[in-house]
């Protein structure tokens, strides 16, 4: 009997490209699962059952089990650091992270403040910068930071490069590069290993 599988998808931006994958794959997915509101949808005709979970949340959900697999940004994998197998890039939602802040203007020489929705990833920089910093954890909306003067420079996601510019910031620095990726939990990759296999299988062939 094949097995459920429980995947945690990410709310949002990734969301449509990462069902558009998953449809390439040639996993029947009904028409109008991208505009539900539901939490948990399930697609019994193709034993998946789906929960919608906030990006940052993806790999919470998988490292405690209670998703078998889920797709995660890069970005959150660096700053959460859990205890899940990556099984394949993705390469859907290209973007990557960088420090920018307002053109022509020099960070404060002394714990200058760093505003992101990514404080272990900042640090990190930052420290390897060997740069003393001061960070501050926002959960959205980064570009205010600098321009109503709450921080010098901010860390955050760049895809277009619209935000930015919209807001009269400039990049100064690029950190790494993301793109989504298949993750698993590490027993399920286990229990589960065929209907997971043959995920990555379909997967990889079309990516
Ligand atoms: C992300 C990111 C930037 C923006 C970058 O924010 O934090 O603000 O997208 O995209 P762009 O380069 O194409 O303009 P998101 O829209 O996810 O919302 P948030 O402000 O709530 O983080």
């Amino acid at each position: 009997m094949t097995q459920f599988l429980t995947v945690a998808m990410p709310k949002g931006r990734i969301f449509e490209e990462a069902v558009e994958l998953l449809r390439q794959a040639g996993y029947q997915l009904p028409p109008e699962f991208a505009e539900s509101r539901k939490l948990i949808i399930d697609v019994d005709e193709e034993k998946l059952r789906f929960i919608l979970a906030k990006p940052m949340d993806v790999p919470t959900y998988v490292e405690h089990g209670v998703a078998d697999i889920g797709i995660a940004g890069k970005d959150v994998m660096l700053e959460e650091e859990r205890d899940v197998y990556e099984l394949l890039d993705l390469k859907i939602s290209a973007c990557y992270l960088a420090v920018a802040g307002l053109p022509n203007t020099k960070m404060k020489d002394i714990a200058p403040k760093i505003a992101t929705k990514y404080p272990n990833i900042a640090a990190a920089y930052f420290r390897e910068q060997g740069e003393q910093v001061e960070i501050i954890k926002l959960n959205g909306s980064i570009e205010l930071a600098p321009i109503i003067g709450l921080a010098d420079r901010i860390v955050d996601i760049v895809s277009t490069g619209r935000t930015l510019v919209e807001n009269g910031l400039v990049e100064y620095e690029q950190i790494v590069g993301i793109t989504s990726r298949l993750i698993a939990n590490p027993v399920s990759y286990r229990m589960k290993d065929e209907r997971i296999s043959d995920m990555v299988e379909r997967l990889s062939r079309i990516i």
